[in-house]
Formats: C-alpha cells, structure tokens, sequence
C-alpha cells in the first residue's frame, strides 16, 4: 500500500486515476475481494460453513480490537453506524430533562437518532471549522447523558483531542462520550481511551466493504450500554424455556448484533483490518502525514476558501474548500479522473496510504488550470 510496488500488487489496476475520495468509498485491497470471495465458499457448506464464519467473526472482533485498542470481547459489529446509533439511543433509555450534545461538523446520523428520543439535544458550534472547548462547557450539565462527536469530521476533516474533550466532560458532566471513529479507522493511529462508546462505519478508511457497524463499549461500560431489543443473536439464551415470558440481553457491544451478522461483511473486515495492522496506522499516517501537509499548503495559495482549519494537531486525513463554482471546478478534475467530492456545498479531498505525492500534485495542478479557466 505504501509503495509504488505494493499498490500495484495489492490493489485492483488504479485506471491511470487519482483517487481522494476515500472518506465517501474506501477501495479495498485484493485480500478484501478474496475474503468476500471465501465467504461465498463457505456459505455453498451449507449448516457446516458456520463454524467458519464463527471463526471470521473472531477474527474480525480481534483485528478491529487490535486497531481501536479494546479488547475483541468489547467490539460488537452491526449493519451500519447509523443503527449503532439508533441501538445506543435505545440503550441510554433516555427520557425527558435528559441532555445529549452533538455538533455541528458532524455526520447526520451521530446527530438525527438523539432527536428521535424525548431527550434535549444541545448543539455545539463550531467557530471557522472549529470546535473549541470553552464552546462546549456552557452546554455541559448534570443532566448531560451523552456527548456525541466524529473524532475526525466529515465535512472538514476537523480532529478532536480527545483527551481534551473528556477532560471538560468529566469535570462538567457525568456524561458518556461516543466518538464516531468513521473518519479515522485505519488511517490515523487511535487513543479512544476516553471514550465509553465507539462507532465506525467499515466502507472508507478502514477498506472494507458495505454493509457494518462497528460498535466499541469498554466492558465497564457494558451495564450502561446493553441494548434491550429482541433478537437472538444478542439474547443469553435464546432458546430457553422462559424465552415466553423474559428476555436477558447479552451485555455491551454483544448486545449491538441482534440477528445473524452480515457474514459477508465480516470475512471482508476481518481481512481488511488485519492488513491495515500489518502495514501498522502508524505508518500509513507517516506516509500520508506529509501529503495532507502538501495539499494544504497547495490549497492555501489557491483562491479558494478552506474550510479545515490550518492547525497541525486537528488534521488526519481530509481537507475541504468551498468556491462559488464548486460545481464546475468537480466537473473539470472529474474529466481528469481526479475522484474529490462534492456535496454539502464544499469539495473534498480524502488522503490515505495508497495515494501519493503525484497524486496531489496532479490535484494541485488541474485545480490551477480549473480556476484559471473559469
Ligand atoms: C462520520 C460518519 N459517520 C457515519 C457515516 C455513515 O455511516 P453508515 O453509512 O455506516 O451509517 C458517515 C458517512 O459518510 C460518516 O462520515
């Protein structure tokens, strides 16, 4: 992935395009095809193939574990962040009085499933692609249950210091921290340490497929995060004798998988998490590190609006920038096969391992020829 030689062998042929848009679609490697691959094997056995996928949900469980520093009993898979989201808002039994705060970087679905429940949810406001911390203080209260953010936003790129996050949430509020780690998984090296409850989606960075959630809550937080729904798959036993009158949910990030997993899905992350530990998120992040840093300084001379702000310690891997022709600028690095994307009102570029530095002097280029030809 991070050689010339290793992105050809392991990638499907890149089609002589510039490919940053892995925050909307990461692409997996040629390990993710087989996995999905040996998952179709494994379904042709028929009842037999189960002790296999049994053995890739294992996988899958020790690998995310390994990336997200947990431990595999603490990692849950279901079939997207936004129902690891709605699961939660079911497991706080939230009621009215209680306070959820979110904020305004972040992703619809860390946002709209606290709005379904007969919780306040208090907004923080970023200031110029910001989230500072003395913002989110005032929002802080006794009656504050969660504070919801993406570690790495999606609309800007914007990364959180975690530690300082907790710290004003622990000492203003008994509240829990969800970070949403969609943005980061498999592209920076995480300390979620602070968090008592994580969630990814498993189709960007990470190099999956469709079709997952992951769900991390530290087994101290198991109690508080048990989703009470009926299933089986999240059920202590399901087929108990009493199973007509109770029902005992399995605890934590257990609970969170409420029927038969999406096998497929599971081969392809297991495959896909351990080859991002074998290359090691350490140095993915020193590869990509210094391309983000050329892209940004390339972006700063351009005449757009940035919309990330230019601070060493909140950067991972996406920048974003707004201009009046937004529309017209996609279109033109569309024609040069450059993949950025462009919604919400901004374009966005999405730096991983497998790119390169001729990657972003391409982008640099053609966005000059496209501003210049506007
Ligand atoms: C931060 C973040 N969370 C969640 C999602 C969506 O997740 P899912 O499709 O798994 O519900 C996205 C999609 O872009 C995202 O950027």
């Amino acid at each position: 992935m991070l050689t010339e030689t290793s992105r050809q062998q392991d990638f499907p042929p890149w089609l002589e395009r510039t490919y940053l848009n892995t925050a909307a679609e990461g692409i997996p490697p040629h390990v993710v095809t087989q996995a999905v691959d040996h998952y179709l094997q494994d379904k042709q056995l028929g009842m037999d193939g189960r002790k296999r996928h049994e053995t890739q949900w294992r996988a899958a469980q020790q690998q995310i574990a390994r990336l997200i520093g947990l431990t595999a009993d603490e990692i849950g898979i279901c079939s997207s962040s936004s129902e690891a989201f709605n699961l939660a808002a079911i497991a706080l039994r939230l009621q009215r009085g209680d306070e959820i705060v979110v904020n305004d970087l972040d992703f619809p679905s860390g946002i709209t499933s606290w709005l379904q429940t007969p919780a306040t949810v208090r907004v923080w406001r970023s200031q110029e692609g910001a989230l500072r911390i003395e913002d989110l203080i005032p929002l802080l209260g006794p009656r504050t249950r969660l504070v919801s953010a993406s570690l790495v936003s999606f609309y800007n790129g914007y990364k959180l210091v975690l530690s300082e996050v907790a710290a004003a949430v622990r000492h203003n509020s008994p509240a829990l921290i969800g970070v949403d780690v969609t943005q980061a998984l498999g592209r920076i090296p995480l300390d979620i340490s602070a968090a008592d409850l994580v969630v990814s989606s498993t189709y960007k960075w990470l190099l999956a497929i469709h079709g997952g959630g992951i769900v991390g809550v530290p087994k101290h937080r198991a109690a508080e995060l048990t989703v009470p729904v009926g299933g089986w798959f999240n059920l202590q036993d399901p087929f108990s004798d009493e199973r007509f009158e109770r029902v005992t949910n399995r605890p934590g990030a257990a609970s969170f998988t409420v029927g038969m997993p999406n096998y497929a899905t599971v081969y392809a992350i297991a495959a896909a998490a351990e080859y991002l530990n074998t290359i090691g998120v350490v140095n993915i992040q020193q590869h990509a590190e210094p391309l983000v840093k050329a892209a940004l300084e390339g972006l700063k001379k351009l005449p757009v609006e940035l919309l990330t702000p230019d601070e060493s310690e909140h950067l991972a891997g996406i920048l974003a920038f707004r201009h009046y022709h937004a529309e017209q600028l996609h279109q033109y690095l569309a024609e040069q096969k450059i993949h950025v994307m462009h919604n919400a009102g901004r374009l966005r570029i999405a730096i991983h391992g497998y790119n390169t530095m001729t990657d972003i002097d391409r982008f640099l280029s053609t966005m000059h020829s496209a501003l210049k030809s506007l």
